[in-house]
Order: C-alpha cells, then sequence, then structure tokens
C-alpha cells in the first residue's frame, strides 16, 4: 500500500478513521468509529485517535480533521470543543501518540479538499465554497483549487445569532423543521455568503449530502449549488490526503523510549 495514508475525523460525537488510498480517494480498509470521550479533553481525545488507528493497515502518516481553526499545528479555537484545547500545540501531540507523522487541519477544509479533487468540485476553477452542514457549519474556501484554510463562515452572524446555530442540520432534527422550513434557513445562509464572497459555485456536504432529494429542489442560490459526493468519508479522504501530501517522511519525533537513548558519538 504505497500511496496510502490515515484519515481521522474528530467530531463532537464520534471519532471516524480509515485507510486510505489517496490515488483513488477511497477507504482502503474499514471505517473504524470509536465514541468521542467525554469530557471530551485533548489527552482523551488524543488516547481515542490512538485506538482508533491501532487495527488498520499501513504505517503511512496520519491526517487528523479536527472541528477548529489549526494555524501551524496549534488550535486556534474551540467552538465545539473542550475550552482546553486553545493554543495545544496538536501536530505534535498527535504524532508523539501515535507515533508517526502527523497533520493536524480543519475537519472541513478536509472534507474540501476531498471532494476538490476525487468529488464534485474536480476540474472546478474559480471560487468555489465547500460548506459542511452537520452538527455546525464547516467551510473551505477554494481559489483555482487552492486552499484558504480556517475560514470558520458557520459563525458568521445570521439573524444575532451563529449562522451554524440556525441553519445546521443539526437544527433541522432538534427542532423537527421539515425539509422545506429548514431549507429557507439555509437559503437565508447561502444569500449571506454570496453576498460576502460570490463564489462561483458551492458544494453541500456533510451528512445531508447523502440525501440531496430531500432539500435540493428547495434550494434557491445565484451561483450553482451542487451536493458534495463524498458523503461522511470526505473528512477522512481529506486529512489522509494532506498526511501523504505534506507530511514529514521522516518517523515520528522522538518517543519518550528514543529520546532516553545515549546520544550516539558523531564519528
Ligand atoms: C467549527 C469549525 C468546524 C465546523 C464543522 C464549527 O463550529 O468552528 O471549525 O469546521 O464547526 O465541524
Amino acid at each position: 500500500m504505497s500511496a496510502s495514508a490515515i484519515g481521522i475525523d474528530i467530531g463532537g460525537t464520534g471519532i471516524k478513521a480509515a485507510a486510505v488510498d489517496v490515488q483513488e480517494g477511497r477507504l482502503a480498509s474499514d471505517r473504524v468509529r470509536l465514541l468521542t470521550p467525554h469530557p471530551a479533553t485533548p489527552e482523551a481525545v488524543v488516547a481515542t485517535a490512538g485506538e482508533t488507528i491501532a487495527s488498520l493497515p499501513g504505517d503511512g502518516p496520519v491526517g487528523i480533521g479536527l472541528p477548529a481553526a489549526i494555524v501551524d499545528g496549534h488550535v486556534m479555537t474551540a467552538a465545539n470543543l473542550a475550552k482546553e484545547w486553545v493554543g495545544v500545540g496538536v501536530r505534535d501531540a498527535f504524532s508523539e501518540a501515535l507515533g508517526r507523522p502527523a497533520v493536524v487541519l480543519n475537519d472541513a477544509d478536509a472534507a474540501g479538499l476531498a471532494e476538490m479533487r476525487f468529488g464534485a468540485g474536480r476540474g472546478e476553477s474559480g471560487v468555489v465554497m465547500v460548506l459542511t452542514l452537520g452538527t455546525g457549519i464547516g467551510s473551505a474556501l477554494f481559489i483555482d483549487g487552492e486552499l484558504v484554510p480556517n475560514t470558520e463562515l458557520g459563525h458568521l452572524e445570521m439573524r444575532g445569532k451563529d449562522a451554524e446555530e440556525r441553519a445546521a442540520a443539526s437544527v433541522r432534527e432538534r427542532k423537527g423543521l421539515s425539509w422545506k422550513r429548514w431549507s429557507r434557513r439555509l437559503n437565508e445562509y447561502l444569500a449571506l455568503i454570496d453576498r460576502l464572497f460570490w463564489p462561483d459555485l458551492i458544494i453541500l456536504g456533510g451528512g445531508i449530502s447523502k440525501k440531496p432529494d430531500k432539500f435540493l429542489a428547495f434550494v434557491d442560490a445565484r451561483p450553482r449549488v451542487v451536493p458534495a459526493q463524498l458523503a461522511n468519508q470526505a473528512g477522512i479522504v481529506g486529512a489522509a490526503l494532506r498526511a501523504y501530501e505534506t507530511a514529514p517522511r521522516q518517523r515520528a519525533p522522538a518517543t519518550a523510549a528514543r529520546r532516553r537513548a545515549p546520544a550516539r558519538s558523531r564519528r
């Protein structure tokens, strides 16, 4: 399995992982899913992530999608994570715990990378906005195929609230809204995105992309709007892809055992 890497998608309820064929953009193993520990502290989540990959084949790098803005391997925000995550150097924490090179990125950015390479965004140039509608709303902005990371557009203000509190897919379920009524909220959100970014294409991802017939007919927006194609595998595939393309080729940073080893003489 040369062109393979592991992808991990960390969410509020589950941590999902699989080996990924990064040339074909599909899972190369069964998907392992464990419940997100509570409280979801960095230590507990890192440990559970280790359990999810223990049985997976291959020894390639690991990509991890987190619902947070990630800059230079550090967590900058924690809207749906415990506050202790802010400031944590997650790239090093995961690399050490997993014993392999790790790369961490925003979960929606990961899903967007997978859609652009293998799914609904393949071959699309111009301004493309991938929106993941799930517990929250994630966003990934692409300009001629290049990701502008960490856009966090689920937190745009809509009627005095975070947009994700009005238009995420979870809100439809929680409030028992019909698809038609929820689609009105979605349309309002898409209009807001449009007024600010004027995208050529909007790709709607997250769990709802598996049921486009439920809501696509109600979507009314200026730009082209299409459902994502990789459904809930996008986060795993995109994280693995990013790891394969950017993780350092050397092994993980020194483990405790290696750190204790005596320094080698230079000659
Ligand atoms: C977080 C984003 C994340 C999105 C989807 C938002 O609440 O701030 O980082 O991409 O949820 O999980």
